[in-house]
């Protein structure tokens, strides 16, 4: 017997290059509820689940500027963390280091970026929090911002590590048209509605 699960939120799933959601640039989130509130655990599971230290809601197929970041990739509520409009300020010196994405499972290359940085968001209370990062966590910021601008980390890669990737990236381009065939994925008009509902009601 299947159990059914009655779930306040939408069943959401990490979508992967070359979705077009990866490439919508997000905009502000105005308010927090309890279906927020839910799509927020939930993509902290599937974060889990995809073995992640960062997920951006855009990697959800949802439009506002929201991310989850916990560096130790293991669930833990004390780690969590939520960033809503972030602003990233004042970068500071220069650091290369070997990175991955959700939405491009198994690709990895070096990426500079600042090595310390300024990030001044809202939780999930509303408390705005500002704080200078480094390390790991101050990349994933930087990394899941650029997410929210429809930037993913492929398009900071020198030219001859992105030719190292073309083939993976050819062969993504190749299974999301598959499955777009198969009608596992929506056709662009639909994709674009279901923007604009989300954007409806919360941006
Ligand atoms: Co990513």
């Amino acid at each position: 017997m299947r159990l059914i699960l009655l779930r306040s939120s939408p069943l959401l799933k990490i979508v992967r290059f070359p979705h077009p959601t990866l490439r919508h640039r997000s905009k502000p989130l105005r308010r927090v509820d309890q279906e927020l509130k839910a799509v927020v655990a939930e993509m902290f599971d599937l974060m889990y689940e995809a073995k992640g230290i960062g997920l951006a809601a855009n990697q959800v197929h949802l439009p506002f500027q929201l991310f989850v970041v916990n560096v130790t990739g293991e669930r833990n509520i004390d780690e969590e963390m939520v960033f809503i409009n972030p602003v990233v300020s004042a970068p500071r010196g220069q650091n290369t280091a070997e990175e991955g994405c959700l939405s491009l499972p198994g690709l990895f290359a070096d990426v500079t970026r600042a090595a310390q940085v300024n990030v001044s968001a809202y939780d999930l209370k509303g408390n705005r929090v500002d704080r200078g990062v480094d390390g790991m966590l101050a990349r994933v910021i930087q990394h899941e911002l650029d997410h929210l601008q429809g930037t993913l980390f492929i398009d900071r890669l020198n030219p001859i590590d992105l030719r190292t990737l073309t083939p993976d990236l050819e062969r993504m381009e190749r299974e999301f048209a598959a499955e777009r065939l198969a009608g596992k994925i929506g056709d662009e008009m639909q994709l674009r509605q279901e923007i604009a509902d989300w954007e409806t009601k919360y941006c």
